[in-house]
């Protein structure tokens, strides 16, 4: 083993959580401004520490959510024929944790990087994806996949579960502001509460998931034609139907209502809601300026903004 670095993007879902559990397509884009590294470095004994801002000590020993590294890590140096290998692992992160930023994707990304390059293996998307899968499955019970496929990417991505992601091309006018409540998202109980609903109701709920697919495939055409009207019309259609699957929050509707008197085209939760981080979607730069000033009036704890023609392959 030798010292070596991995790292990894935020992520944002722009439409299609949870119904992309059940089938349905989502578009998720990498944040390249917001990044997180890995580094590994071996060390002469056999213990195996890790260095970052959710959990430090014996890898062995975290809990959950980090326990899934620990999964990831254990199952990794095994391939590697490496188990005695002692090493540090510092994790430095500028993405919030568990406010739909796929921070534990990210995490994931970055550690599989590094010990690739810290063992001179070259890395498959493929293999990185399913090795994604390992700390995913400890975490989150059932995940899509679209987290890992996204924090591992350079451009927007088109996503089904269980297929190859698609990178999708972006417009290259428009604007996300991303705001977050500073209550922390529960992926696991929103994905789980959603399933409950399903199985309770399925008549009810079916469409509902349906429906947002639909907004996904509206979206998707409207990046297309760079139609930013429209793309915000599918936006606010995604958030009823999420908001009627019970999976919005008092702090993400005020955001979400603050950013459209502030004329938002479109507002909506991203990732799996419940607390978390809401985007709104801004015509141009000074419009994005007028939202970030209206979400930090209403109580947003953090504010970013990512603009369209900063995703490489956009139309
Ligand atoms: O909250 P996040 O960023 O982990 O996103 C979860 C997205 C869901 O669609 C709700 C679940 C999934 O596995 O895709």
């Amino acid at each position: 083993m030798k010292t070596a670095t991995g790292t990894s993007f935020a992520k944002i879902i722009l439409i299609g959580e949870h119904a992309v559990v059940y089938g349905q397509p989502a578009i998720a884009l990498p944040v390249p401004t917001i990044q997180l590294t890995a580094t590994v470095t071996p060390r002469a004994d056999h213990a195996q520490r890790v260095r970052s801002s959710y959990y430090t000590g014996a890898l062995a020993a975290a809990a959950l959510p980090f326990a899934g590294i620990t999964q990831l890590v254990a199952q990794m140096l095994t391939h590697f024929d490496a188990t005695t290998q002692g090493f540090d692992l510092t994790i430095t992160s500028a993405l919030p944790p568990e406010r739909g930023m796929g921070s534990s994707a990210a995490t994931a990304t970055a550690v599989i990087r590094a010990l690739y390059a810290a063992f001179d293996a070259p890395l498959t998307r493929a293999a990185l994806l399913e090795w994604a899968g390992v700390s995913e499955r400890a975490i989150h019970g059932n995940p899509s996949g679209l987290d890992a496929a996204t924090t591992s990417a350079t451009v927007p991505q088109w996503f089904v579960k269980g297929h190859a992601p698609e990178p999708i091309a972006f417009p290259t006018r428009g604007t996300l502001v991303i705001a977050d409540t500073g209550v922390r998202g529960q992926t696991k109980a929103a994905v789980a509460q959603v399933a409950a609903a399903l199985q309770a109701d399925p008549a009810r709920v079916t469409p509902l998931i349906t429906g947002i697919g639909a907004a996904v495939k509206r979206a998707a055409h409207a990046l297309a034609t760079s139609d930013l009207v429209a793309l915000g019309a599918s936006l606010n259609a995604s958030q009823q139907a999420l908001a009627t699957l019970g999976v919005s929050s008092p702090a993400l509707e005020r955001l979400i209502t603050a950013a459209r008197q502030a004329g938002a085209l479109g507002a909506k939760l991203t990732g799996s809601g419940q607390g978390g981080c809401m985007i709104a979607l801004a015509a141009d730069g000074a419009h994005a300026d007028r939202l970030i000033a209206a979400l930090t009036d209403a109580g947003a704890t953090s504010v970013w903004r990512h603009d369209f023609d900063e995703s490489e392959g956009h139309a």
